[in-house]
């Protein structure tokens, strides 16, 4: 038996209460149905910036009515102090995932980045170090690794940040650090690579590249590629990533605690492949798309490749992801068709 199927066993065995802020989101709303679907008791924090109440419905239509009653929903802000102290009241295991995601937002409007992720990131650690959880997990980013050209990424080798949001996700890591040495307080940052999957917003200019050209396949409109193509990525279904909260969340072991971790795959995928796949998998779902991409100017601020080392997770937590990305695009794929029709 696999750790991860060990303490799924165990969390059914004696349901836990978990905070998940940005419930509202794609990775959020996929952690809270999991986590209603093995019955236990969560509290969802969002403030609808980028999240979407379609996802909580959505969410619902999936679990039972008893497991649905187990969420008590708050909307709110973390950039709210109070806000963040209601949220944290008698919760196990908090899992922080509300924050402005996207670099390019980032770059045309820092402030409300900063002050959402950072400012809020910051009202949640007091929260939660001042009702005590036993623990906080919380999403770093691999956009940490900045300009450093090492691969595969290593958790302590990271370049200088590219983006004010790549500033921001280090941010956090320095924060959480500090908490340990100043507070004892316990935190896991997962630096997520490319996270995709079901419900992840395809809509609007800071859509991530898999929404936006499935979206795009799907209403046969042209996909434009940033550079030649050959930028490549680490991409993750959501299942691993969902795997790697939990695991941080319930870890015991000391030495595992306060600790940095990649959360990805291994591999690497260039954009002219992804198409390939997106386009493959669309046309086993009914979407032919005819197509070709059109290429044009590299983006501001993003790495050229960026490919996870993934043996610190695998060693510390028992983390052992369980779907590639053909298995990702697979799954994933058929949800946007039903989606967007
Ligand atoms: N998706 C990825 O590939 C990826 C990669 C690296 C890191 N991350 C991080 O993972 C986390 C979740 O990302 P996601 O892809 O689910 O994005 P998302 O935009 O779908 O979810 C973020 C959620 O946080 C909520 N939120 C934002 N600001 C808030 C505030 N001030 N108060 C309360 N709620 C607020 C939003 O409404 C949204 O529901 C973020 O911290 C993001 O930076 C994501």
């Amino acid at each position: 038996m696999t750790r991860y199927e060990n303490v799924l066993e165990s969390l059914i065995r004696a349901p836990k209460t978990w905070l998940i802020t940005g419930v509202a989101g794609f990775i959020g709303s996929n952690l809270l149905e999991t986590l209603l679907k093995l019955n236990q008791h969560v509290i969802g924090l969002d403030n609808f910036s980028t999240g979407h109440h379609r996802n909580l419905k959505e969410v619902q239509r999936s679990v039972s009515d008893e497991q649905w009653m187990r969420l008590k929903f708050i909307e709110g802000d973390i950039r709210d102090l109070n806000c963040c102290r209601e949220a944290c009241h008698a919760v196990d295991y908090v899992l922080h995932q509300a924050a402005l995601g996207s670099v390019p937002r980032s770059l045309n409007d820092p402030i409300s980045t900063n002050q959402t992720n950072i400012d809020g990131f910051l009202n949640m650690l007091l929260a939660a170090r001042d009702a005590g959880v036993s623990s906080f997990t919380y999403a770093a980013s691999s956009s940490t690794y900045g300009d450093h050209p090492g691969l595969p990424k290593v958790e302590d080798v990271i370049g200088n940040p590219l983006s004010p949001y790549a500033v921001t996700k280090y941010v956090n890591e320095l924060y959480a650090d500090v908490f340990a040495r100043c507070y004892n307080f316990n935190s896991i940052g997962l630096r997520y690579f490319n996270v995709f999957g079901k419900r992840q917003d395809p809509d609007g200019a800071y859509a991530a590249v898999i929404p936006k050209w499935a979206a795009s396949m799907i209403k046969d409109e042209i996909i434009f590629i940033n550079g030649d193509g050959e930028t490549s990525r680490d991409f993750c279904f959501i299942e691993n990533t969902i795997q790697a909260n939990i695991l941080a969340a319930t870890t015991e072991d000391h030495d595992a605690r306060n600790q940095i971790y990649n959360v990805a795959v291994g591999g690497r995928t260039t954009l002219n492949s992804l198409f390939v796949a997106m386009k493959n998998e669309l046309n086993l779902n009914g979407v032919v798309y005819t197509k070709d991409p059109v290429y044009r100017e590299f983006r501001d601020g993003d790495v050229r490749h960026s490919q996870a080392d993934i043996s610190k997770i695998k060693t510390k937590l028992g983390y052992a992801p369980t779907y590639s990305i053909d298995g990702g695009v697979e799954k994933a794929m058929p949800w946007y068709v039903k989606f967007l029709n």
